[in-house]
């Protein structure tokens, strides 16, 4: 396995084989189960796999968690090299964001309601971000969780509008053995906490019961995410959502499917998580 924060050097380990297929999963590090599936379904898919360790700045607000984000690169590339993973790029913010850095990705419509609400700047720096890594990668197929649900179609987007020659592959949340969604903020969360986060899962399960008993109000399927998180002291709801699965519209009525998702506050802890109904 390869470590480099260097730019020419990825280039050259990624063309050395210039018939090769390449998976990148695209991380900011604190590894988890759920980072580990996206590696081995890279894996499986791809003769060589490429892993990136970045904790981009331009995607944090400045009230938002940037120096205190989980960080432990020993341990992530213990876990890589178990993997026998290919190459690891651990960029320098410099490397990533010279001096005179002036060039940005925004995408439209698909990245205002939801995360964009509540974070107005913050898909710009990942559709930025990702963008950079494409580049310099040049992967065949490109890994993300289902986890990060608005991330994923904001990005599609973006491979779509850019004609990125990459296959973007979304792979399944994976669960605590309570439902909580795995996600590398979760190391926030006092033990009181981590009880109660249990409720995202509660209320997107409440919620995907009742469309599968007939519910097809959209109203009420929120109302039924909101008021399973009010009855957990410990959380704070931010939004609740039924929204159509491509353009995270909110429905009214759903008529096909519908991403059920949610953001709740445990403190000063953001936590989201989803599940699509097809
Ligand atoms: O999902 C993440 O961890 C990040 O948003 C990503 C895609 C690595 C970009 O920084």
């Amino acid at each position: 396995m390869i470590v480099t924060g260097d730019i020419v050097e990825v280039r050259q380990i990624r063309w050395a084989d210039p018939t090769g297929h390449w998976g990148l999963v695209p991380t900011m590090g604190y590894l988890h189960e759920g980072h580990l599936s996206l590696v081995r379904r890279a894996k499986e898919e791809n003769g060589y796999t490429a892993v990136t360790i970045f904790v981009n700045p331009t995607q944090f607000a400045p009230t938002e968690d940037l120096s205190s984000y989980p960080r432990n690169l020993e341990r992530d590339l213990a876990l890589l090299a178990a993997e026998e993973v290919d190459l690891v790029f651990t960029p320098a913010d410099a490397i990533m964001y010279p001096p005179d850095f002036q060039t940005t990705v925004t995408v439209g419509q698909v990245s205002k309601p939801l995360e964009g609400t509540s974070r107005p700047t913050h898909f710009q720096g990942v559709a930025t971000v990702v963008a950079k890594l494409f580049n310099i990668i040049q992967p065949t197929r490109a890994y993300f969780g289902q986890k990060d649900a608005q991330q994923t179609v904001v990005l599609r987007q973006m491979v779509r509008d850019l004609n990125f020659n990459v296959e973007m592959i979304i792979c399944p949340t994976v669960r605590e053995a309570d439902g909580l969604a795995m996600s590398s903020r979760n190391a926030y969360l006092t033990p009181e906490q981590r009880q109660a986060a249990t409720v995202l899962y509660r209320a997107l399960t409440a919620a995907s019961n009742a469309y599968a008993q007939g519910e097809r109000s959209g109203g009420r399927l929120r109302q039924i995410m909101s008021t399973t998180v009010a009855t957990e002291p410990l959380a704070r709801l931010d939004y609740a959502s039924a929204a159509d699965p491509l353009t995270l519209q909110e429905l009214e009525q759903v008529e096909s499917g519908v991403l059920f998702s949610l953001a709740v506050f445990f403190g000063k802890t953001r936590l989201i998580d989803n599940m699509v109904i097809a």
